[in-house]
């Protein structure tokens, strides 16, 4: 019996809760202590002290933040950095205009001088990392209520903060590690002066569009070029025609060998969001209820914005970027379901949380287990039946674009009545105001919109809100609950004419405002809301803040000889794994890489997603591929790999074994996207685009290569 337990632990060690190959977001300052040994057995051929290192300058230096969300990496010493084509594409469309579509038909400066400033882009460095758990726990003890706890630990992290900020005269932030069992302090550099260098046509930095997105064989050349700009002292400032080009702590040097099969590889980038640690009940709720409930609902939005983008140029423009990202989720999500299911990954969490409670450790109070386990499944009970509330609400509400519209109007009124706002700030939230709208207004159909209120927004007439909603939206129209008739034609914010003048302060037409049918039931569904729903979500959110630090302190304490990496968030973090295809389906393999011929393959004259332009299209024809070419003359598109990366990761350097640039992450194949709640070295694989490709577009299509002049390359 003993032996049996023995050896079901053992199994359970080996397959379950420990990192498995490739699996991981690791802290780059704890890769010596935690995963040298893995790594050089994986592969990697430098010290861990070259990925990164405080002393000196480490490979670390050349990775950053680019804009909120997405990393970028540092090639030349003259401050180039390169990320995708998708996170840079906010700037890109600033810059563009009907006569100047650097969207449409890409942008390359041939200089300096034509270096475009790309207003509010910032890109930021990681200067040190310190573990600071102690500082920010003073005061806190285990009997410590939760909420006292809190407001605790935001004061100390405040205070942390300040202090950093002082010493260093640099930023300085606090985050949470395991749930809330560790802190770390993150000094980072931010440079305010980015400016675009180059960008391929979408035709090319978007082959393939949403229909590929997520999707392996891929062939999108998903990259984009800026260059950091400092002032004489290479210091952080704002944007100056004086300011000059950065020089770097560490730029990156670019190998353009073949790269082969099980190679190792790094990612080295800014992970943003992953729950690795959950316990059944919560995985449960994404698998069987949030997914299914926002892919329902947006299938249902997609459809509408599709058929409408299909007989129309304007609308088509129009709604791109929505449907972009309304639909990258939208595949994700589905992915995610069914990664999920395949990995039979709820009833992995329970036996493992069995095996957890029939361990007898010194370090494991089991009765405490116990508890927290018990509490757990009640409080989830509870939280399962808000959750669903909150994405009907977010989905089939809000996912309204009129109903979105409102509310933002519904929180600047908000605002506008604090009587401490002075008559300055009232007019910048006016102004803040006016300009969204015009923004909203620019890429509004109320049309559309009205089709999307019919097909969504009657998911929130569901008895899981006990029909209080129902009744009070159906106050508002006679007893029904109203169909997109009853609002649209209605109301005056479908029409762009009479909806802005109501916005200007000194005019504000409140009464106008508050009586608006489209307002009074976007306030009726938000009020209702925060009364309801959002409030008790934030009390359990309090309890499960408490759990899900003792469920994570269990496992970590159940398994003190093993590894853990804490989930992603937006700090940086190094993943490692090894080129591999992968079986996406019974009888399927995939390729582990991808060359031109795909892109001819996939060429259709009928679909702007799947157009080559012409110059490109000789290139191919001819073979002109250069020095870009691999050993079979192909040119390489993209690869893929075993590092388990997230959202976040996107330009993230691809490094070889000895730390040289091989390709940008840019996506994730879609089997495999259940790694931010359980990786499955089997069939999660991030994708890279292959840094030939980049050169090759830069060079040979683009005739930009003056700029390859500034990388260092090694063939
Ligand atoms: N799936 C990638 C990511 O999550 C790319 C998204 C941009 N591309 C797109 N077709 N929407 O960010
Ligand atoms: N495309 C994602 C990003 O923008 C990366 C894909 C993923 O989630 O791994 O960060």
């Amino acid at each position: 019996m003993k032996f049996k337990f023995f050896i079901s632990t053992i199994f359970f060690l080996l397959s379950l809760c420990i990192a498995k190959a490739g699996e991981g977001m690791w802290m780059p300052n704890l890769l010596k202590l935690l995963n040298e040994k893995d790594m050089k057995d994986a592969g990697l051929k430098i010290s861990v002290d070259e990925i990164y290192s405080t002393n000196k300058s480490s490979l670390k230096d050349a990775i950053c933040l680019f804009g909120g969300g997405c990393t970028a990496e540092v090639i030349s010493d003259k401050g180039l950095i390169l990320t995708n084509h998708h996170c840079g594409f906010d700037a890109v469309q600033q810059l563009s205009s009907i006569t100047n579509d650097y969207i449409k038909n890409g942008y390359w400066a041939k200089n300096l001088a034509e270096e475009k400033p790309c207003a509010g882009l910032t890109v930021t460095f990681i200067v040190d990392i310190k573990e600071v758990t102690n500082e920010i726990l003073i005061g806190v003890r285990d009997s410590t209520a939760e909420k006292v706890r809190m407001d605790l630990i935001k004061k100390n992290i405040e205070n942390c903060e300040s202090k950093a900020i002082a010493e260093f005269k640099l930023g300085a932030q606090v985050k949470s590690f395991f749930g809330g069992n560790k802190y770390y302090l993150f000094i980072t550099e931010t440079f305010k002066d980015i400016r675009l260098v180059g960008v391929p046509p979408s035709s090319i930095g978007k082959f393939g569009a949403d229909g590929d997105n997520w999707m392996w064989p891929r062939h999108t050349g998903d990259f984009s070029i800026f260059r950091i700009y400092t002032n004489k002292d290479n210091k952080s400032s704002e944007y100056s025609s004086d300011n000059i080009p950065y020089t770097p702590k560490k730029s990156l040097t670019i190998n353009l060998k073949d790269v082969k099969e099980n190679d190792f590889t790094m990612v080295y980038g800014f992970p943003a969001r992953t729950t690795e640690y959950l316990p059944n009940q919560a995985i449960d709720i994404t698998k069987k209820i949030s997914d299914p409930i926002k892919v329902e609902i947006r299938t249902k939005k997609l459809a509408i914005w599709d058929a409408a983008m299909r007989v129309n140029d304007t609308t088509r423009i129009q709604y791109a970027a929505k449907y972009a990202s309304v639909a990258n989720g939208w595949k994700k999500w589905q992915g995610e379901m069914k990664g999920l299911e395949r990995l039979d990954a709820i009833e992995k969490r329970k036996n493992q949380e069995l095996e957890i409670r029939n361990i007898e450790s010194k370090t494991l109070d089991n009765n405490k287990t116990d508890m927290i386990f018990k509490r757990l499944e009640s409080v989830y009970g509870n939280y399962r039946k808000y959750l669903k509330m909150r994405d009907l609400y977010s989905e089939a509400g809000l996912g309204v674009e009129l109903i979105s519209f409102c509310n933002s109007i519904n929180n600047v009124l908000t605002k506008m009545s604090d009587t401490k706002l002075s008559q300055d700030e009232k007019l910048k939230e006016s102004t803040k105001i006016i300009n969204a709208s015009k923004k909203f207004y620019k890429d509004f159909d109320s049309n559309i919109d009205a089709k999307v209120f019919d097909n969504i927004f009657y998911h929130l007439n569901d008895s899981i809100f006990d029909t209080g909603l129902s009744v009070e939206i159906k106050k508002l129209f006679n007893n029904n609950f109203p169909t997109s008739k009853d609002v649209f034609k209605q109301s005056v914010f479908i029409n762009k004419k009479l909806a802005v003048p109501l916005l200007d302060s000194n005019l504000y037409k409140i009464d106008i405002i508050k009586s608006d049918i489209a307002f009074k039931l976007t306030k009726t569904l938000v009020d209702y809301y925060n009364k309801n729903i959002s409030q008790q979500i934030l009390s359990i959110e309090n309890e499960l803040n408490e759990l899900n630090r003792a469920y994570i302190k269990i496992v970590i304490d159940a398994f003190k000889n093993k590894k853990f990496y804490p989930d992603a968030n937006s700090t940086l973090r190094i993943a490692y794994g090894n080129v591999k295809p992968y079986n996406p389906r019974d009888g399927v393999k995939y390729n582990w890489y991808t060359t031109y011929k795909g892109i001819l393959e996939k060429e259709d004259a009928n679909n702007d997603d799947y157009t080559i332009h012409p110059q490109l299209k000789k290139l191919f024809l001819d073979k002109n591929f250069g020095k870009y070419a691999d050993k079979n003359n192909d040119l390489r598109i993209a690869f893929i790999a075993s590092n388990h990366t997230t959202g976040g990761n996107s330009g993230s350097p691809v490094l070889n074994a000895k730390g040289e640039l091989i390709g940008t992450n840019f996506d994730r194949c879609w089997e495999g996207t259940m790694s931010d709640i359980m990786y499955d070295p089997e069939q999660c694989r991030n994708i890279t685009l292959d840094i030939h490709y980049t050169l090759f577009v830069i060079d040979k299509f683009a005739g930009a290569g003056y700029l390859l002049n500034e990388m260092k390359i090694i063939n």
